[in-house]
């Protein structure tokens, strides 16, 4: 089979990693990818938003099954492009059609949608410019914090977590006038939950469904959770209290009912639902849902999934993933992410990185980095993806923690802390 990757990340390489062990393949593209994509297979010169590049390519190259990485071109509807192309319908694509992406791309119809199938969530109301009055007076209602989040896709930037109710009722009217463009001309305003969060991935067919290795995230840039917001530091997985009873918990209110309210909608989604989970005293909540695989989670949960990842692929293809087999690695994995000193503010790209050579049994995922003149050289603000199996996570976090030092480039940064927290 001839599979065509999206994507160019560390999600994107770890992906690659797991498809090009599967017995199944005999050709991988990754377009664009990276230079770390361009050791699993062949990296195209394709953008994943170029649907008739993609198309054109798909045809050319006889590709058999389409894998998204990101969700843009998802949100944007590649899905339903592939599909309504009679020469690329028969193509598989993993990933759900531009309806059932809107359970990532519109907050405000992820709510609903939970709303309408009893899914655990925090409270919430969506406010619009001509509800801007009401918006104010429903923040009144709220106790502090205060989190506002702009319906459409803001690359991450879209949620705000505010103190005060004089600073929540400015950024709702900043939001409601056009702060993030369209993407806020709705914002969805919710209570606040508190709690640990841990992500829970499936596969689904849109009938059955597979359930992944879970892992955590640590998205701060400094130590201890402190600092500003980045795509991700580092993951963790398995997530010690995502324990037998709670993914039971998980679920039984959570998964079923979305595989099914997506079934009963008539939403055609075919590919990974991405849970943003909460642990509030014992019971989970939704906090988001996207339309994909997690950065950096994919990094440690490839390390974790023993499966051939491809059979479950070809299993959604023919409506018969509940006959495959999922089996999870009992090692821990670590991921760590080395970023380019600055990020997530102002960095510079282009220092050549070093010690690549000898990161032992550690995998080394690349994030952002290019090949050139033979060198292969920082890119991007998140670099390299550092991980590593381990008896426990203590275990797996030395070893990935001994690759991140010696792996060599200018103003190298990264969090010594990853899964300690829990
Ligand atoms: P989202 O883009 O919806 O994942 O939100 C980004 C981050 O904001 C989440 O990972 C949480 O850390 C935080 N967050 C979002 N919604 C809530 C909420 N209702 N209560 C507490 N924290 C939240
Ligand atoms: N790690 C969170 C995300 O991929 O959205």
């Amino acid at each position: 089979m001839k599979i065509l990757l999206l994507g160019s990340g560390g999600r994107e390489h770890a992906l690659g990693w797991k498809i090009a062990q599967s017995k199944r393949v005999t050709q991988l593209f990754i377009a664009p990818g990276n230079a770390g994509t361009s050791e699993v297979g062949t990296n195209v010169d394709i953008q994943v938003n170029d649907f008739d590049a993609i198309k054109d390519f798909i045809c050319a190259q006889k590709i058999d099954m389409v894998v998204v990485g990101p969700e843009d071109p998802l949100v944007n509807g590649i899905y339903d492009a592939l599909k309504n192309d009679s020469r690329t319908k028969d193509t598989v694509v993993i990933g759900p059609s531009k309806e059932g992406a809107k359970l990532e791309g519109s907050k405000d119809f992820a709510k609903a949608f939970m709303k309408r199938h009893h899914i655990p969530t925090a409270r919430y109301h969506t406010f619009t410019g001509e509800t801007l009055d009401e918006g104010l007076r429903f923040l009144e209602t709220l106790e502090a914090p205060y989190v506002l989040k702009a319906d459409g896709l803001c690359a991450g930037k879209g949620v705000l977590i505010l103190p005060t109710l004089a600073e929540a009722q400015r950024e709702l009217k900043e939001m409601l006038g056009g702060m993030f463009g369209k993407a806020s001309a709705r914002v969805v305003i919710e209570e606040y939950l508190s709690g640990i969060e841990c992500s829970v991935f499936v596969l689904t067919d849109g009938k059955h469904y597979q359930i992944l290795p879970e892992a955590k995230d640590y998205k701060r840039i400094g130590e201890g959770d402190t600092g500003l917001n980045t795509g991700g530091m580092g993951s963790v997985s398995p997530v010690p209290f995502a324990d037998k009873d709670w993914m039971k918990k998980v679920e039984e209110r959570i998964i079923q009912p979305t595989i099914k309210g997506l079934s009963e909608e008539g939403i055609d989604y075919k590919g990974f639902i991405f849970f943003g989970l909460i642990n509030v005293k014992g019971d989970p909540m939704v906090i988001e849902y996207n339309c994909r695989m997690g950065d950096p989670e994919t990094e440690s949960v490839m390390l974790r999934l023993e499966s051939d990842l491809v059979d479950l692929f070809e299993g959604i293809a023919e409506g018969n993933l509940d006959k495959r087999v999922v089996t999870f690695d009992k090692r821990a994995a670590i991921c760590i992410m080395l970023v380019s000193g600055g990020y997530p503010q102002k960095y510079v790209k282009g220092y050549p990185i070093s010690g690549l050579d000898e990161t032992g049994d550690s995998i080394v995922f690349h994030s952002g980095t290019k090949r050139e003149n033979n060198q292969i050289v920082t890119a991007g603000g998140r670099v390299l993806a550092v991980t590593s199996y381990g008896k426990n996570k203590e275990d797996a976090l030395k070893k990935s923690f001994e690759i991140a030092q010696k792996i060599q480039f200018q103003d190298k940064y990264f969090r010594k802390d990853i899964g300690q927290d829990i």
